[in-house]
């Protein structure tokens, strides 16, 4: 049976929620990823903590290229994951849970793809929708049940390359570009999931106003306690996505087949 990944931070994978826990590391070619592994309501999960352990990877240094194609070699065919951002949308709050429909990549220093050329060949896939459609579905249909209503179902997420805050300035750019959140994970993630021919989405949850909209200077500590204090909301959501997903055929499946598939 596949199974479902959860990307997110400690406080959304919370191993209590799951069944016959195992942890487990796997190496692949870019590296080690470490995981844990179990089943809720009859369904196989893989928690993935993108920065590791103890939260000791900054955004630029994740090892994306390894955490999706090890989820890839776990079985995993679809994954949830959780981005804190910031907003440039003065519609759009903090505490506000939002899933992406597009992003604008300002990442600048990271493998965004697992074909290189030489033995791996030259890959360019399709974007024109980045996320999966049917997960969106599946996030909004949990929404409704668990009555969570402060959700957005659209936005453009813009991923800087981080580990610093953008300046004001760049912010205003963003915003008259047509961005809605920033962060600084989500690009090569769902990137190189569909390259993998996973299907893939992200739930934000906007900690703050981002710089120059915010009242005030933004912090790490800022971020982290607004996800602290969601993580239960967000744990909810997915887990609650989790249960209704039904596993079925989807076009992220196929993102390759013009090249012949994606080779595990
Ligand atoms: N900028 C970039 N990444 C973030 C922010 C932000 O304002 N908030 C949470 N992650």
């Amino acid at each position: 049976m596949s199974a479902i990944a959860i990307i997110g931070g400690t406080g959304v994978c919370d191993v209590r929620m799951l069944e016959q826990v195992q942890e487990g590391s796997l190496d692949t070619f870019y590296g080690v990823i470490h995981y844990l592994r179990g089943t809720y309501k009859g369904k196989n999960v893989v928690f993935l903590p993108r920065h590791g352990k103890n939260h000791s990877i900054p955004p630029h240094l994740i090892n994306y290229r390894a955490n999706i194609l090890g989820l890839k070699r776990l079985g995993v065919s679809t994954i949830f994951s959780t981005t804190a951002v910031g907003s440039l949308n003065p519609e759009i709050k903090p505490n506000t849970l939002v899933i992406p429909d597009q992003f604008l990549d300002f990442t600048k220093s990271r493998h965004a793809s697992f074909f290189d050329g030489g033995e791996n060949g030259v890959v360019h896939v399709d974007m024109t929708e980045p996320y999966c459609q049917q997960l969106r579905q599946v996030i909004l249909e949990a929404a409704r049940s668990i009555q969570e209503e402060k959700i957005s179902p659209k936005g453009t997420y813009v991923c800087t390359e981080g580990p610093r805050f953008e300046t004001p300035a760049e912010i205003n750019m963003f915003a008259k570009w047509g961005g809605d959140l920033v962060g600084m994970t989500n690009v090569p993630e769902v990137c190189l999931a569909r390259e993998a021919e996973i299907c893939y989405i992200t739930i934000s949850m906007v900690t703050n106003f981002a710089a120059g909209i915010s009242p005030h200077q933004l912090t790490h500590e800022e971020v982290l306690a607004c996800m602290d204090e969601n993580a239960k909301r967000i744990r909810s959501l997915i887990m609650k996505a989790v249960e209704l997903y039904e596993d079925k055929d989807c076009s992220c499946r196929h993102a390759l087949s013009y090249y012949g598939g994606f080779m595990v």
